[in-house]
């Protein structure tokens, strides 16, 4: 049954194997208001023994850290805490992470952080099991043995890592971002507790919200998209069409709001895991790999110009989802919430136009503007950055 209606809808690209459209998600999540404190539960699955946290200074330096420590004892683990994760985390740090460990034994990493931590701890997870550096492991399932479990604890509302295959780092010697996926890196288990928002700052509310948003409209207009990731995709936008504005005003006094967008960050990881990102992604990525920008921030001030971009190519996905939110001018929406949010125009970025040659390149070479809903050339994102404007 579940088998036919997942292959209700033909693949769109001949070249796309037609099981990788098959949806799938091991990861087993446990979303809510207070969850955390199942993490000795959670735990219960492993062999007693040391438990890497992987985490931020930042938060390092908040009491959530010590928090997850308290429950890992509690559970019979001893703590090991790696809190040196740096925003756009890089190869050379999660192999320098990975150097620490390694030959320890480790039976698990909780991961506790934004994107930048779960994606570095699944980099580390995985060198746990395979030797060399992550760079060895980019592309689809490039390496045999699955990583060392992970449990991950997203704190912002935006990442969707926490039950996604893949790993993003940065390549500071190429100066480009790279993709590990594959099927042995999805986290086993995912805590989802949007209690951990409370002290969030209104400017990552709005940017990792807004990344939110672009996973669950990329996934719905690209070509990867099946029935599944569709209704996880209408499910977050709607979500975060009603509560992201309001959840950037106050997340720490509005628990409705803050349930809403944590869960939405999940459920569009779940939609977008699946179908794949797209050209926005593509570009932000391309920059990302070049400057050191929040990847939150790049796609919350490029997702409506790339969609202004597409133009009536997707017109008719665009309206569709836009329908299924309530709100069938989905254009008009987002930039009512852009503004709302406060969001910075790109050319405030301060990107310097002489960049934007090899920024295109880069974005055609990414692997998921094959997913995007037409595949845009380099020229295609050479002109679009020069309709943005640079910022030098
Ligand atoms: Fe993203």
């Amino acid at each position: 049954m579940l088998r036919s209606l997942l292959r209700s809808r033909p693949p769109r690209s001949s070249s796309r194997a037609e099981t990788e459209l098959a949806f799938r998600l091991p990861t087993r999540t446990i979303v809510g208001p207070g969850s955390l404190k199942q993490l000795g539960t959670v735990l219960g699955d492993y062999e007693a023994g040391t438990a890497l946290v992987v985490t931020d200074p930042g938060l390092g330096k908040t009491d959530l850290p010590r928090r997850v420590c308290g429950f890992i004892e509690t559970a019979g683990f001893r703590p090991w805490v790696l809190d040196e994760v740096k925003p756009n985390p890089r190869v050379a740090d999660v192999d320098a992470m990975a150097a620490q460990v390694r030959g320890h034994a480790v039976q698990v990493v909780v991961a506790v952080g934004g994107g930048s931590v779960l994606d570095a701890a699944k980099g580390v997870a995985l060198l746990l099991t395979n030797p060399g550096s992550i760079r060895d492991y980019e592309g689809r399932n490039q390496f045999h043995t699955p990583a060392a479990p992970v449990v991950a604890i997203p704190t912002t509302c935006g990442t969707g890592s926490e039950v996604t295959w893949v790993s993003v780092l940065t390549d500071s010697r190429q100066r480009r971002k790279i993709s590990v996926k594959g099927d042995g890196l999805f986290p086993e288990w995912a805590i989802v507790d949007s209690d951990v928002l409370i002290s969030l700052p209104a400017d990552l509310v709005a940017a990792t919200g807004m990344d939110a948003m672009t996973h669950a409209i990329e996934a719905f207009i690209g070509r990867a998209s099946n029935p599944v990731s569709d209704e996880l995709a209408i499910s977050a936008v709607t979500l975060l069409l009603e509560h992201l504005g309001a959840a950037a005003a106050d997340i720490g006094a509005n628990a409705a709001a803050r349930d809403a967008v944590m869960r939405a960050s999940t459920i569009a990881g779940m939609s977008f895991g699946n179908a794949d990102v797209g050209p926005v992604h593509c570009l932000s990525e391309s920059i990302g790999g070049r400057h050191d920008l929040p990847h939150g921030l790049l796609n919350a001030v490029l997702l409506l110009p790339v969609l202004e971009y597409y133009g009536d190519d997707v017109e008719t996905r665009l309206s569709e989802l836009g329908s299924r939110c309530g709100r069938p001018d989905l254009r008009m929406a987002i930039r009512k919430l852009t503004v709302q949010l406060g969001l910075p125009a790109f050319g405030r970025l301060g990107i310097d136009v002489q960049d934007f040659e090899a920024i295109a390149r880069a974005a055609e070479a990414n692997g998921s503007n094959s997913s995007a809903p037409r595949p845009m050339t380099s020229q295609d994102y050479f002109d679009l950055l020069n309709q943005l404007g640079g910022g030098a």
